[in-house]
């Protein structure tokens, strides 16, 4: 990096990436992000609320225990038992930070807090302090900043200041703020809070108006040193600030920001297919940065342009965001070793053998109905592999779809359920709504499918399709996701990896609201 400041990315893709509908993570599912945000050298991995179950607890202590290079977060309410429990899942990090909050809007405060202004103020310096007896990092969030009142704001941030926060995060909770209106926020708040010069300026934008990213760079110019921010803009409602946007928008303009970020942005590409493939929320084709279309120049004169100067048309490079490299083919005589490195070079580590093996088993079966294989397939192959984990309760054995002009599609399929084997028919509208109904004889789930989608994972008809089911049970939502040439198997695997899903994910509680 140059003689730039440094903008601090602090990534909370794990915690409010996974407060979006159905992007609940398991344990293992959120390490794997972990590494490759740890690989993309993000400085601060928020990696969950550990107060929000014993799988949360879990979960964030796994990722500190992990990380090395990456300061680990733990997201607790200005609550001591929360903040405990935070400060407990954080011990094993090599460098851990408590990120509390509590509302301080006039609305926040008197409905869903009902508490006065003063009581605020005292629970949030408690807080800190409390923090601060667990770890030195500690940042403190004012939630609903974007609609709280400037002076009431400046006294509680001096408050905790004062108290030992070195981090005050601003953020727009609801998504409410304009850029000129946030950035003049930020500006004001450091120069008018006495002790300012103390902490980090952060900034944590929700999407509600489209503004996330515009917010947060225009805090950024008026001396936000942190961004918070997700993996694909993932997050409740229309999500948060992108990371990419972020990082790309501070690194391709150097004129306009007197800061940049350390990371690796080579990364950027393939994380986005991690946390897409996890999630089971797909990309936009026009998504900045990350999209399939996002460097493609479909018009003649674009490609005219381009070929003679690529710079007539293109402002970053493809392969700077982790593109082109990404263009090796590997094929049917491919060997275990070749396939083995192509994964690690796009950056999956298979922890197990036999993690490996089953992969490369997939691999094979691919190959044999896939001419060529491109790293968009490896990454949905190995997500599927490492899905199909031995602890799955209900597990595809076979099936068979039969689909005819004028006649009723049906599905027969035998699962193993709790390691028994099960068959069963059914007969429905369409081929995918006959297989649902097959499994659903044996597993009698009692869930209702919210959405089903599907996307080709890259181009020509042998291409793998790409389902993702998203099921709802008692009020916990989940998605699925499956890979496959054929898309009525790739629709039963992600069914059942939804199914499976709602066995581990389990309830816990939303840091915001409280619900459980
Ligand atoms: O949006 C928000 O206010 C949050 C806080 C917990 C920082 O996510
Ligand atoms: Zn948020």
């Amino acid at each position: 990096m140059s003689d730039k400041e440094h903008l601090i990315i602090f990534d909370t893709t794990l915690r409010d990436g996974e407060q979006s509908p159905g992007a609940s993570m398991t344990r293992d599912e959120k390490l794997r992000i972990a590494t490759a945000l740890e690989r993309l050298k993000v400085d601060v991995i928020e990696a969950g609320f550990p107060a929000a179950s014993n799988g949360d607890f879990e979960a964030v202590q796994a990722v500190a225990n992990t990380v090395k290079d990456s300061t680990v977060c733990g997201l607790a309410r200005a609550l001591e038992r929360d903040i405990d429990r935070a400060g407990e899942a954080l011990k094993g990090a090599n460098a851990g930070r408590i990120h509390t909050f509590i509302a301080t809007s006039p609305i926040h405060m008197e409905k869903k807090l009902k508490m006065s202004p003063d009581q605020v103020v005292d629970q949030a310096v408690t807080a800190v302090k409390r923090a601060r007896q667990h770890c030195a990092d500690v940042e403190f969030s004012p939630e609903d900043a974007g609609r709280s009142e400037l002076d009431f704001l400046c006294r509680i941030l001096e408050a905790v200041i004062e108290a030992g926060a070195g981090t005050v995060n601003i953020p727009d909770t609801v998504g409410y703020a304009v850029p000129h209106q946030f950035g003049s926020l930020i500006a004001q708040l450091r120069e008018r809070i006495p002790n300012a010069d103390k902490a980090v300026f952060s900034v944590h934008c929700h999407n509600d108006l489209g503004l996330a990213v515009a917010n947060s760079l225009a805090a950024v110019q008026q001396g936000a040193r942190q961004v918070e921010c997700t993996v694909n803009g993932l997050g409740e409602r229309a999500g948060n600030a992108a990371l990419e946007e972020i990082v790309m928008s501070v690194r391709t303009r150097q004129d306009s920001f007197g800061c940049d970020t350390r990371l690796d942005t080579t990364q950027i590409v393939n994380c986005s297919r991690l946390v897409s493939g996890i999630t089971g929320f797909p990309v936009q084709p026009n998504k900045a940065i990350v999209g399939a279309n996002a460097f493609a120049h479909e018009s003649g004169i674009h490609q005219d342009g381009v070929l003679k100067h690529r710079e007539t048309y293109e402002i970053m490079r493809a392969q700077d965001v982790g593109w082109h490299q990404n263009r090796m083919v590997l094929g049917k005589h491919s060997g275990r070793n070749a396939f083995r490195v192509r994964l690690e070079e796009i950056g999956i580590h298979l922890d197990s053998v036999e993690e490996l093996n089953e992969a490369f088993r997939r691999f094979k079966d691919l190959a044999d109905k896939k001419h060529e294989i491109f790293d968009e397939d490896l990454q949905a192959l190995v997500t599927d592999a490492t899905l199909g984990a031995a602890n799955e309760r209900v597990k595809l054995i076979s099936m068979r779809v039969c689909s005819e002009t004028g006649e009723t599609p049906r599905a027969d399929v035998v699962l193993s359920l709790d390691g028994e084997e099960e068959p069963g028919a059914a007969i429905g509208g369409g081929p995918v709504d006959a297989t649902f109904r097959a499994i659903e004889s044996i597993v009698n789930s009692g869930t209702t499918l919210k959405l089903y989608s599907v996307n080709a994972i890259t181009s020509g008809t042998d291409a793998q399709g790409e389902v993702t089911v998203r099921l709802e049970k008692g009020g916990q939502v989940v998605n699925g996701a499956g890979a496959d040439t054929d898309i009525v198997i790739a629709s039963a695997k992600a069914y059942l990896n939804a199914l499976n899903k709602l066995d581990s994910v389990g309830q816990r509680a939303h840091p915001q609201t409280g619900d459980v």
